[in-house]
């Protein structure tokens, strides 16, 4: 029976699925997540079901025998897929399952920092509340403000689409325009990147994670920004320039920032740390049951096809397999 290494445990059914299509090997718990550890681990096996955090690269992808690397998650950028495609491995990832999830926690984060929900949490519970007044934790209006969205693939839309219902005005940059028809749908108008910084209350970010979206976001834009402007970036952290933010948030040229995902993760800027007017989750923007079942049985269903001599349904360099 063929040999596939797991990296790390996946949510029922899963499990199920790829025990039924070959011997599973589980990559010890805890174990480190360096390029010559998973190599060694990876020896005669035909697949990798990789997460993000585990670097697959030449040294990886080298391995003899190696056809199929899944990830479970939909961004990628954990794997070199010019190096998969030049030893002919397959690589997939797992599509449009976790649009909704991640939708509803980009605005879940930009109404949490809006509205300074987690201070005043802490708040209550350090006993500080003696009573109302009018001027405390004063936020943001969430409702008829300007909402630009970096990048509008299905994640993006998603925002776009629960906006609507906050009677926002929506502007989006993309290189690649929506068809006319869906900006009317959504009521959102294209415009440049400088015209976002500078007309949003709110910006969300939602592009991957490539050698162009690398610090996208940086002291120039921060410059740009609305005072009272709240970022929100629920995609990559190398996308926003952190020790830039940490400088913009300290100078205040922006009010406040909601983030799911950091340049240096699992590290987090420690200057953030302290900051009230930041909030701080720990890449969990996908994170419900269902999406996170549903994103397991995907990658398990996309390598259980290729170790069976197929064309996994999520194949991201379909050259490899014609
Ligand atoms: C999570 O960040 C994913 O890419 O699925």
């Amino acid at each position: 029976m063929s040999r596939i290494l797991l990296m790390h445990p996946i949510l029922d059914p899963g499990p199920q699925i790829l025990a039924e299509a070959a011997e599973v090997i589980a990559y010890p718990a805890g174990g480190p997540l360096d390029e010559a550890s998973i190599r060694q681990a990876a020896e005669g096996c035909v697949g990798i079901v990789s997460q993000l955090m585990d670097p697959i690269r030449e040294t990886v992808l080298s391995t003899p025998g190696l056809k199929c690397v899944s990830n479970v998650a939909v961004g990628f950028d954990n794997i070199d897929v010019a190096a998969a495609t030049a030893h002919k491995v397959m690589v997939t990832n797992t599509p449009g399952v976790l649009d909704d999830a991640t939708s509803d926690f980009a605005f879940t984060l930009l109404m949490t920092t809006a509205r300074r929900v987690v201070e005043a949490d802490h708040f209550i519970r350090s006993g500080q509340f003696h009573g109302w007044a009018i001027d405390m934790m004063l936020g943001q209006d969430i409702y008829g403000a300007t909402l630009g969205i970096i990048g509008i693939g299905r994640i993006g839309r998603g925002v776009a689409h629960r906006a609507k219902g906050f009677n926002m005005r929506i502007l989006y940059y993309d290189p690649q325009p929506l068809p006319q028809e869906a900006e009317e749908q959504l009521g959102a108008t294209r415009v440049d990147l400088n015209r976002l910084i500078a007309e949003s209350d709110f910006i969300s970010v939602h592009v991957p994670l490539t050698p162009e979206t690398q610090h996208l976001i940086s002291t120039p834009q921060f410059n740009a920004m609305k005072r009272n402007a709240i970022l929100v970036n629920t995609s990559r952290g190398p996308v926003i320039d952190e020790a830039a933010l940490v400088e913009a948030l300290n100078a205040k040229k922006l009010a406040g920032a909601g983030l799911d995902v950091y340049e240096r993760e699992p590290a987090v800027h420690p200057h953030l740390i302290p900051m009230a007017n930041v909030v701080l989750a720990p890449h969990i923007a996908s994170a419900t049951v269902r999406t996170r079942s549903e994103m397991s049985a995907m990658a398990a269903r996309n390598m259980a096809t290729a170790v069976r001599g197929g064309r996994p349904p999520n194949l991201l360099n379909p050259e490899v397999k014609r």
